[in-house]
């Protein structure tokens, strides 16, 4: 349990809170790179700040002040050009770095003034990797943006989902190191979903929790499974300080401000050895609903739109005064006790958790991930369809409702699925 005011110090996000100031230690992923194929410029809110993203006819992508320093006009209209993004109500351009390269008439009616030197949009730096445009609103110099393993794989299919959780990220966040909540929210409910007295799944018999470099682990043994099991042996990762890695896929929780979370999901397909060599052209991004346009029930027919319901359920700002912790909660407390030593840190000029600033530990930050042999050295087709690991996964995207037919056309032909199967994968993509 925590006291209201320590609560609002975990949970609030915007600029000069403590857990905002914490956040912004670290790159955070925005959008998808190919959302810039067929647009320039959008808006993003990120811990409380409205801004705009673009890229340019260069290439070059800028996030700056939704608002133009001029006369506050709206920049997620502004107008792309080869350098830079011009505001569309009277032309001033800025460029990636917040300087304002061009006043169109200021220039001519008075050049010696010289008075777009004096104006500046406030501008963050943004990178693009693994697909995913990553943004840094914190103080200089930036940390490196993490090369997490699994951006360095070869062979994979890999797609982004975003979907918008009207919850504080924070909750989002505690479920990353929540493993009991798979066999109810995930398992026992999904089978009850299925059929109304449908069986129960092997219960959670012991779960641990381990602090590392780069986050926590959680391990687990269920009925049925031994302490030789990759989950109890290695384990999955709460990854620092807002996501959840589990070997082939990672999800943020992505702060939009107090009441808002954007929910981004990197997932990695490991294709058939038959389609070696596979280089992925482009990597798909799509948003999928959370809630059922027809009922205006939340959607819970995936497991992280699960997930969205439980973390919804929990209060705009879950409110942990009235929380009940328990045994199973060790690995919340210790987070939440990671957070107060890093604002500490913070406060004392030093670098916060699984902060990483070497170019030679950033080529390639290996991760405990428990089925590595399967995801990197892959298996043959028949393999795949067989394992109960992906062979779900092969039909339809499980984990969130609302995959674009388009996408599951170019997954099927990417894994090379036969085509008995890819027509199932049309048949479902219509119903
Ligand atoms: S408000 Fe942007 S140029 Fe005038
Ligand atoms: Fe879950």
């Amino acid at each position: 349990m925590l006291d209201a005011a320590k609560n609002r110090l975990l949970s609030e996000v915007g600029p000069g809170t403590p857990m905002g100031n914490l956040l912004r230690r670290y790159w955070m992923p925005i959008a998808g790179a190919s959302e810039f194929e067929s647009e320039s410029v959008k808006p993003v809110r990120l811990m409380g700040e409205d801004l705009t993203l673009y890229k340019d006819f260069n290439g070059t992508f800028g996030l700056v002040d939704r608002h133009c320093p001029h006369r506050s006009a709206d920049m997620s209209y502004g107008i792309v050009e080869d350098c830079g993004l011009r505001c569309s109500y009277h032309g001033w351009r800025f460029d990636q770095d917040g300087r304002c390269t061009e006043q169109p008439y200021e220039d001519l009616a008075q050049p010696e003034a010289r008075y777009r030197d004096k104006v500046r949009i406030k501008a963050y730096p943004v990178q693009e990797r693994a697909g995913l445009i990553w943004a840094y609103l914190g103080p200089q110099p930036a940390p490196l943006v993490p090369n997490w393993e699994p951006f360095t794989w070869e062979n994979g299919f890999v797609q982004i989902v975003f979907a918008d959780v009207p919850c504080n990220w924070l909750q989002c966040q505690e479920n990353s190191v929540d493993p009991l909540h798979f066999e109810w929210m995930h398992m026992n409910w999904s089978a009850r979903l299925a059929e109304r007295a449908g069986k129960y799944s092997p219960r959670h018999l012991k779960l641990a929790f381990d602090e590392f470099e780069y986050g926590i682990v959680y391990r687990r043994i269920r009925e049925g499974m031994s302490e030789e099991d990759p989950l109890w042996k290695v384990g999955r990762v709460c990854l620092w300080p807002n996501a959840l890695f589990t070997g082939d896929h990672f999800e943020w929780r992505v702060p939009v401000d107090d009441e808002n979370t954007l929910s981004v999901t990197w997932c990695f397909s490991r294709v058939p050895r038959e389609r070696e060599p596979y280089v992925q052209e482009r990597i798909p991004a799509w948003r999928g609903p959370v809630r059922d346009a027809e009922t205006g029930r939340w959607i819970s027919t995936h497991v992280m739109n699960q997930d969205f319901i439980a973390w919804i359920g929990q209060g705009a700002i879950t409110d942990r005064t009235r929380e009940h912790l328990g045994s199973s909660d060790a690995g919340i407390i210790m987070m939440r006790n990671r957070f107060w030593k890093d604002m500490e840190a913070i406060a004392h000029g030093e670098d916060p958790k699984a902060t990483i600033r070497d170019p030679e530990v950033n080529r390639c930050v290996e991760l405990p991930i428990a089925d590595r042999k399967r995801l990197v050295e892959g298996g043959t087709l028949e393999h795949v369809l067989r394992s109960p690991a992906s062979g779900r996964s092969t039909s339809e995207y499980v984990f969130q409702a609302g995959q674009p037919a388009a996408v599951r056309k170019v997954y099927a032909e990417a894994m090379g699925l036969p085509r008995r199967r890819a027509r199932k994968v049309r048949r479902t993509a219509r119903s």
